[in-house]
């Protein structure tokens, strides 16, 4: 039987196994996918049981996708261009790092009415999944992206990777046409963003990663003011579908059935 971990710190919550044990099921796959919560002076000897062929294949997620970079043999294109991994996997006897929050991303942006195109897109954090957010933007042939984040040094830092960004103070008045919350706020029912300029939009797309809750402050008071909104749980149900192609050669089933069976 084959084997799958997802690994972070914390990992309670991750909605990872269910998703693609499901998945196993419906494709006669032997195998069993499990959550594990590590330390980061675990990483190594857990990685190398992917060299020792103990484990298959490893998702990566908050605070490792950066850290477990130094213990790879090879990166994806995407994945060293971001500095970001989500996805490990075995390649002719190499552990080779991919980064499928770009595809989860990019598809779920595509699947939306908002026009895109040649549009300001301002993203409030510089966490994690920033990065995979703005290769995927430039991508898409967006240009104008500017980085607004709590402690201004960590979007500062982000200009490393992508050049051309355009860097503001937490609390600028920023226009823009699609937002992006990136941040954790919101992860807690009752948090909100403590941004004041949020609450005199409308007609624009707010985009939330998070997807549990199903609707965050952020998107809620977004929606009532009239704009267009979406959370993360495509962007997650697509990362996991590419990661699931990767491993398996297999694109399992996106259905409004599966949204069902994750409660997403
Ligand atoms: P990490 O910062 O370890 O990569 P993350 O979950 O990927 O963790 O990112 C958390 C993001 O949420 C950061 O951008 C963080 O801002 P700081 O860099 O200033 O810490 C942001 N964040 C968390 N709590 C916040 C708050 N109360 N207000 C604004 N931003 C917040």
């Amino acid at each position: 039987m084959k084997k799958f971990l997802v690994i972070g710190n914390p990992i309670e919550h991750s909605l990872s196994p269910k998703l693609h044990n499901y998945w196993f099921k419906s494709n006669n796959i032997d195998a069993i996918y499990e959550k594990k919560k590590l330390n980061e002076n675990q990483i190594e000897s857990l990685i190398y049981e992917i060299k020792k062929k103990d484990i298959d294949g490893i998702n990566v997620t908050v605070p490792f996708k950066k850290l477990v970079i130094p213990f790879l043999d090879e990166l994806s294109i995407e994945a060293e261009k971001t500095q970001s991994v989500n996805t490990i996997s075995l390649q002719n006897n190499k552990i080779i790092g991919h980064n499928t929050d770009i595809d989860g991303f990019e598809l779920s942006m595509k699947n939306t009415e908002f026009d895109i195109h040649n549009k300001k897109v301002l993203i409030l954090g510089a966490g994690g999944v920033v990065p995979s957010i703005v290769f995927t933007l430039k991508k898409m042939k967006i240009s104008n992206i500017i980085i607004c984040n709590r402690t201004k040094d960590k979007a500062e830092n982000l200009k490393e990777l992508f050049h051309d960004l355009t860097i503001v103070e937490w609390g600028e008045n920023i226009k823009f046409d699609i937002i992006i919350n990136a941040t954790s706020v919101g992860l807690n029912n009752n948090d909100e963003i403590n941004l004041n300029f949020l609450n005199n939009e409308k007609g624009k797309f707010f985009y939330d990663v998070i997807y549990n809750p199903k609707e965050t402050n952020f998107l809620k008071k977004a929606k009532k003011l009239g704009n267009l909104t979406k959370n993360g749980k495509e962007m997650f149900i697509y990362q996991a579908a590419a990661a699931f192609k990767l491993w398996h050669g297999i694109q399992p089933e996106i259905s409004e059935n599966i949204y069902k069976i994750m409660d997403l």
